[in-house]
């Protein structure tokens, strides 16, 4: 079997948090546990280090990176023009899953922001990377810890899967809680006062979003590339991912076992299916499902799959940012 060279992993404790800040400090890159995913970090004030981690996901220049910084006291140092309602979300989400996206401040790096004049910057609600940021003092850029278009990793083990030893140095800090990215929400100025839209679901919903603002916002972005993570087609694993409703499932299954295929199932509910080569199910909890998911559709690669049937939950809280998630794996 070939050897794929692997990163340094450690642990949580005060050592190896000084290695990563360390780390981070030498322009190198370090991937952290967030509540989301785990993200492969850089200094985001040191160009050098934010051009190695689009080398290592193989990730378009263009394509801007989410700098996470220790707490929302930090914004002004990073953008400008901050309307009142970003404000009221930091303070009701952070740290949380949420990313705001706002006008860059002149000193942020377009290197960061794929050459855009606008941000994106979320508090992960993670003890470590928060110890880190901390630490650390300056913002981390930090996308998901994956190749461009593959799975998010949700743990350590999944880092090294997906980026070997392109990556200096990997914090284990245990599964991820949420288990899919945090809800993007940008603050674009218009003549009619900032339009804001929810350019990806996650955890908060667009609805809690809404709630703290006091009107509606919207939830389809438009334009070439809005968010470039939002391409139709991300977040595939090898196997190819087909999607359907629950009350449609019998049907579907039947049609792929049809064509004698080796089938995987994912689901909120326990379905009963013996047919079924491999059965991944969240005990009808749709939290479990969020964190599941990105496991799961790993695991899928290595049963040998000739397909994977997964079935959309409800477009409910977290259960819109599984559909959009599930919809894109099957445009891989
Ligand atoms: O939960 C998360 O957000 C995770 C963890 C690590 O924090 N990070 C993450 O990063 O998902 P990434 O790079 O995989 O996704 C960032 C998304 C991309 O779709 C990117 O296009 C969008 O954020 N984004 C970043 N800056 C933007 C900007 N200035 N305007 C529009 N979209 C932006
Ligand atoms: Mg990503």
């Amino acid at each position: 079997m070939r050897q794929v060279p692997t990163p340094l992993v450690v642990g949580v404790d005060e050592q190896s948090m000084a290695r990563a800040v360390a780390t981070l400090h030498a322009g190198n890159l370090v991937a952290l546990p967030t509540e989301t995913v785990y993200g492969l970090g850089a200094d985001a004030a040191n160009v050098t280090a934010v051009k190695r981690v689009f080398q290592a996901k193989g990730r378009p220049e263009n394509h801007p990176l989410i700098v996470h910084i220790a707490g929302a006291e930090l914004l002004p140092k990073w953008a400008v023009d901050i309307p009142l309602g970003a404000v009221r979300l930091a303070e009701a989400f952070w740290p949380g899953p949420l990313t705001l996206i706002l006008q860059k401040h002149p000193s942020v790096p377009t290197a960061v922001t794929g050459g855009r004049d606008t941000i994106a910057l979320r508090v992960p609600d993670h003890p470590v990377a928060l110890t880190l940021l901390e630490a650390f003092g300056g913002g981390v850029a930090a996308p998901s810890a994956n190749r461009f278009g593959q799975v998010s990793p949700t743990t350590a083990e999944a880092v090294v899967e997906e980026l070997g030893d392109t990556v200096d140095l990997v914090v284990d800090g245990g599964p991820c809680a949420i288990g899919v990215e945090s809800t993007i929400v940008e603050f674009a100025p218009s003549d009619e006062g900032d339009v804001v839209t929810i350019l990806r679901p996650g955890a908060v919903s667009a609805e809690a979003v809404e709630e703290v603002l006091g009107f509606t916002v919207s939830r389809t972005a438009t334009g070439p590339s809005r968010a470039p993570g939002m391409l139709a087609s991300h977040y595939a694993p090898r196997t190819p991912v087909e999607t359907c409703d629950a009350d449609a499932f019998h049907a579907a299954f039947q049609h792929l076992r049809a064509q004698h295929l080796r089938v995987g199932v994912i689901a909120q509910q326990a379905l009963v299916c013996p047919e079924a080569t491999c059965l991944w199910h969240a005990d009808g909890d749709i939290n479990r499902y969020a964190h599941g998911l990105y496991g799961w559709l790993r695991d899928a690669d290595r049963h040998n799959l000739d397909v994977v049937l997964a079935v959309l939950p409800q477009p409910d809280g977290v259960g819109v940012a599984i559909r959009d998630r599930l919809m894109r794996a099957a445009n891989g």
